[in-house]
């Protein structure tokens, strides 16, 4: 039977490389955002705002998918905020394509906040959650957006009658720009930069997460976990962890990153380092480094997300990611971490966004 994947969220850092992992499976593929994605001509691009009910109605009216990917939030200024607007999302979404009855699956991109409470919860939630995290934790007793959105699916699962996934990575490694989190790019920013200045490559972050073991989502792990799930009837209505398949501690990746871009490795050194304020006065210095190096985008805030990195490499405990789940349904795909960055530094190197 004809499948039709609908990715929305296409010019995000998920959606995109679902996108390609799809394309490249012989996937007919239709990405839904608001700005078009540069980079998919066999996309067929619907551009549409999830939050304006209507409108989005009218763009989908064409569109019947068998299979949604849903890998889009929007970040707002409180977790109640969060839940209002990233629920309505996935709402209006399942509302506007359930009149055509075609959606066979569903799958939904959350991620290990799921475990370790809002952003705003990190570290002051009283207890921290065992690590590895694994599915078959309950849900905290904490007010959640993920959890608003798997309820939105569950729901809109039950009335239409599909199938769904719910997919958690951990910090997503890959090439998108113009996206809320991107801590791998970010990195890259903050390393050239050092090399332009001189300044130390300083390790940001807490001294649990320098010491700690770690693992990262390569977005081309990400995409392989969810067209397997896609292809998989044993996948159905689980929820599944999706990290690289092997684990690292920062005190080793630290200098194997400073070493790709030829700059000396600072580690933690007793207290933390953010990088938002230390970045927070390099826009000039970033539009100057772009107009000399002749790249393409000069905005650091479209490049760079130090905000998000911060609270990710700052988290009081080591965190790290049972991949159970799916290995045991045969998913066994893996990525060496230290090349999910040097592939991303490389790309993005050669499509000039970066010295
Ligand atoms: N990035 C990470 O490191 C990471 C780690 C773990 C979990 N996650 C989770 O993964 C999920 C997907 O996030 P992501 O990082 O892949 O997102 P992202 O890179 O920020 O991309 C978001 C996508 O959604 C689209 N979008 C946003 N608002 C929209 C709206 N109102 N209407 C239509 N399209 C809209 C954006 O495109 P336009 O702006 O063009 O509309 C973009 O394509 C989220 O739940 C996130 O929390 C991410």
């Amino acid at each position: 039977m004809k499948r039709t994947a609908l990715v929305v969220g296409i010019t995000g850092i998920g959606g995109n490389h679902v996108a390609r992992e799809l394309l490249a499976n012989g996937w007919d593929v239709v990405g839904l955002s608001r700005r078009p994605p540069q980079d998919l001509p066999s996309v067929r691009h619907v551009a549409a705002d999830l939050l304006d009910p209507a409108a989005l109605a009218s763009a989908l009216a064409q569109v019947a998918p068998t299979h949604v990917f849903i890998t889009t939030w929007m970040r707002q200024d409180t977790e109640a905020g969060n839940i209002r607007v990233n629920a309505a999302l996935v709402r209006n979404l399942l509302d506007a394509l359930s009149p055509r009855k075609s959606v066979r699956h569903v799958a939904l991109v959350t991620g290990l906040k799921h475990y370790l409470g809002p952003f705003e919860a990190y570290a002051s939630s009283g207890t921290l959650p065992d690590t590895p995290l694994r599915e078959s934790q309950p849900r905290l007793p904490l007010e959640n957006f993920y959890y608003a959105q798997e309820d939105e699916v569950h729901a809109a699962a039950e009335r239409d009658r599909f199938t769904w996934t719910v997919h958690r990575p951990h910090t997503v490694i890959g090439l998108a720009v113009g996206n809320a989190m991107n801590l791998g790019t970010t990195l890259a920013v903050y390393a050239a930069i050092c090399r332009e200045t001189g300044r130390p490559f300083q390790f940001p972050g807490s001294e649990a997460q320098w010491k700690g073991l770690s693992d990262v989502t390569d977005a081309r792990m990400l995409a392989r976990q969810l067209v397997w799930a896609a292809d998989t009837d044993a996948a159905r209505n689980e929820a599944f962890n999706i990290v690289n398949g092997d684990v690292f501690r920062w005190s080793w990746l630290w200098p194997k990153l400073a070493a790709w871009f030829g700059v000396p490795a600072c580690g933690y050194g007793g207290t933390m380092q953010p990088l938002a304020p230390a970045m927070a006065n390099d826009h000039a210095l970033w539009r100057d480094i772009a107009l000399r190096h002749g790249l393409v985008e000069p905005d650091l805030d479209r490049m760079a997300s130090p905000w998000h990195t911060d609270l990710d490499l700052g988290r009081p405990l080591e965190v790290m990611t049972d991949m159970a789940n799916s290995r045991r349904l045969g998913f066994s795909a893996y990525q060496a971490t230290d090349a999910s960055f040097f592939d991303l530094f490389a790309r993005l190197r050669a499509e000039r966004l970066i010295p």
